[in-house]
């Protein structure tokens, strides 16, 4: 075999042994992305995080860490912050791009959790207060109708699989299809209807794609807030349980964590 072939064999041999030790590990250090800070603040509360004011972020960017050991893990809530303009949680897919790419630079974690509330199908048989694991992620957002592009629009992947997790905790498990909307057009709705979404949310798409261009496992806990198929106004519905559904999301957070702890990323 020419030398070339040689030293690229070595190079992927060695690759793939650094991801089969990874793998067998025990999970030490954790990000969890989070776009909202009603959502964050009471993981903080509850893990005592503490804030980093000394930032691994570049100067002047609103995102937020804030850090602390939980059993044996080393926890990052990552929070995108506030919009330096407007003042209001910097959600979508472009915060939650920039801080998952930054995260991941920073800090090297063994694993992401992107954690948030989503908005579910009836369609699906989804409930408001549903915790959900997601089990692909796809873009709904992304139309571009020329051959191949067209797929790399809609970005589908399945997620990593966490079989012992999904059985020990009795969440539910449903595809999540992403877009920087709130509400959904016709056009979105066809979309996600082609993804075969249970849940549609802003962040989970874009955190993906970082996370496996850096080959980071990354898993997805989305609580619903807003049944989009039903009768009520989304913005409404949505607003008007959120404090609640935040509970039920924290709650199944620190129950994947528990299970977590101890573990190696091939046990879950
Ligand atoms: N987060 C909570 N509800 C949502 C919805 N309907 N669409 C996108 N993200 C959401």
């Amino acid at each position: 075999m020419a030398p070339h072939n040689d030293s690229t064999e070595v190079v992927e041999e060695r690759a793939t042994t650094m991801v089969a030790d990874a793998e067998n590990k025990p999970i030490s250090t954790i990000v969890i992305i989070i776009a909202m800070q009603t959502e964050a603040l009471p993981l903080v509360t509850k893990f005592q995080l503490s804030e980093d004011h000394d930032s691994l972020f570049p100067k002047g960017v609103p995102w937020v860490r804030y850090y602390g050991v939980y059993k044996d893990l080393n926890l990052n809530v990552i929070w995108p912050g506030k919009d330096p303009l407007l003042g209001v949680d910097s959600v979508g897919t472009i915060s939650a791009s920039l801080v998952t790419y930054a995260s991941i630079q920073a800090l090297k974690p063994d694993l992401i959790i992107n954690a948030g509330t989503a908005g579910g199908f009836k369609a699906k048989e989804t409930c408001i207060g549903d915790v959900y694991l997601a089990s692909d992620v796809a873009f709904h957002d992304r139309r571009i109708p020329i051959p191949v592009f067209d797929q790399y629009g809609i970005g589908a992947r399945k997620t990593f699989s966490t079989p012992n997790l999904l059985k020990e905790l009795n969440l539910k498990i449903g595809k999540l299809s992403t877009g920087d909307s709130l509400d959904m057009s016709p056009q979105d709705e066809a979309s996600i209807i082609a993804n075969d979404a249970a849940v549609k949310d802003m962040e989970g798409a874009a955190v993906a794609y970082v996370a496996d261009l850096l080959s980071v496992p990354v898993i997805f806990v989305k609580a619903v807030t807003d049944i989009v198929d039903g009768d009520k106004p989304t913005a409404e519905e949505f607003l008007q349980n959120l404090v609640a559904v935040t509970t039920a999301l924290d709650q199944a957070v620190t129950r994947v964590l528990d299970f977590i702890s101890g573990k190696c990323v091939s046990e879950l």
